[in-house]
């Protein structure tokens, strides 16, 4: 049977969307016949509270992401706000192809969302060796593990997967890891944090995924977490479900509160340490001092709302790159807020003490990487997975052997715009 066919039989988790070409123009030659878009629930592993991932992620089949139509590439964009993770499967797409859709969800965007420019002290940034770019279209990178070869224009390519020993503050043992154990290795928004926006989108699309026993990635924070992982999972949560399922007091505290990144804060931060969890930076002071970072200047420090809304749904969600933030701003309440002596800052805080901020920005985003809250994508062959980088956190896990090759091409743009906060009227109703 085919897939449209069983779609019709059981109405859910398919929904069919028939999109007519509309009134095409007499003198084109536009195909009228149907284009229908369907979607289909992501496989959620046993693992997932399935009640949480009610709007999350999306299968989209009957599509060509080569060759979309206008109309195709605006239900596309809708649904991405509207469910965080598209998967394509099967898809072949070239990275000149990747950037146009890339580019597609943000007309005016062109640069990569880290920028182009790999010279100079940018060089010590912790994501410069993670980073390939494909030479006909700079803005794609080459990401994975092993050695390429003759790719895309690259003569060869050595590749490596980043693995939580460069950057955590603990580590597995090699014995553990060579019985599966791995980490989330960061989770995190792909975006420069300085200077540039972060992008809408990510495209990330796997050409070469070699196939592996399931991990178990351990939180080892003392909570005896763990959570089974294919192998090389990028791992996803919701920032949704990050804001939804706080406390009131710690709602109100995201509603009213802006976060303020380092300059240069993948360099800033490249000295120290990750948590277990991958969920922001241990505090041993071994930041750089902001005095020995690349020059800099206060108008491209980035200060962004907790909460970012989404453009479609109205949502809010919790996007905040942990490791980055050096300072938390929390405005006071609203003079006519209904007051339940429970408020944390209630007449507002500017709190610079790192120690401080981490604690409290940790207490907010560490329930929502809960193992059930997990989506752990579960890589094959020809995967193109749009991600909503502004409404989604995200992180590379596992570990591979040197002679286990995986290339991914991944592509995002600096965005034409910063996101935006919670609306006056979030604010009444959260604060
Ligand atoms: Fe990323």
């Amino acid at each position: 049977m085919s897939s449209s066919s069983s779609a019709m039989l059981h109405t859910s988790p398919l929904r069919r969307y028939a999109l007519l070409a509309s009134n095409p123009p007499a003198s084109t030659s536009y195909s009228t016949r149907a284009m229908a878009i369907e979607l289909a629930t992501l496989p959620l592993p046993a693992s997932a509270d399935a009640s949480k991932f009610a709007d999350f992620g999306r299968e989209v089949k009957g599509v060509n992401l080569g060759s979309l139509t206008e109309e195709q590439l605006k239900e596309i964009q809708e649904l991405l706000y509207k469910h965080d993770v598209l998967l394509f499967r099967d898809a072949d797409v070239t990275p000149e192809q990747q950037f146009a859709l890339t580019k597609a969800f943000d007309p005016t965007s062109a640069v990569y969302g880290h920028g182009n420019n790999k010279t100079g002290k940018t060089t010590l940034s912790i994501l410069h060796p993670d980073l390939k770019t494909i030479p006909r279209v700079p803005q794609v990178q080459l990401i994975g593990n092993g050695m390429v070869y003759n790719h895309e224009g690259l003569a060869e390519a050595k590749l490596k997967h980043p693995h939580h020993k460069t950057f955590h503050k603990t580590h597995i043992s090699d014995e553990d890891e060579e019985k599966g154990a791995t980490r989330f290795y960061r989770w995190h928004i792909d975006a420069a944090l300085y200077d540039l926006s972060p992008p809408k989108v990510t495209t990330l699309y796997g050409l070469s995924v070699p196939r592996g026993g399931k991990q178990v990635c351990r939180y080892d924070d003392g909570t005896g977490d763990e959570l089974e992982v294919p192998l090389g999972t990028t791992a996803f949560v919701s920032g949704r479900t990050m804001f939804e399922i706080l406390p009131p007091e710690l709602k109100s505290l995201a509603v009213r509160s802006k976060v303020r990144y380092a300059p240069h804060p993948y360099v800033w931060m490249a000295p120290a340490h990750a948590k277990s969890t991958g969920l922001g930076i241990e505090n041993e002071g071994l930041e750089m001092s902001f005095d020995d970072l690349p020059p800099w200047e206060q108008s491209k420090v980035k200060t962004f709302p907790i909460l970012w809304k989404n453009p479609v749904t109205g949502g809010l969600h919790f996007q905040v790159h942990p490791c980055g933030v050096s300072e938390l701003i929390v405005d006071p309440l609203p003079a006519d807020a209904k007051k339940t002596g429970n408020e944390l800052y209630p007449d507002g805080a500017h709190i610079k003490d790192l120690g401080a901020v981490r604690d409290i920005l940790y207490k907010m985003q560490r329930p929502a990487i809960a193992p059930n809250l997990v989506y752990p994508h579960d890589w094959h062959e020809k995967d193109m997975v749009l991600f909503h980088n502004r409404g989604v956190l995200h992180t590379v896990v596992g570990a591979f052997k040197e002679d286990q090759v995986r290339a991914f091409h991944q592509c995002n743009l600096a965005a034409s715009d910063d996101p935006i906060g919670p609306s006056e009227e979030d604010i009444k109703k959260w604060a």
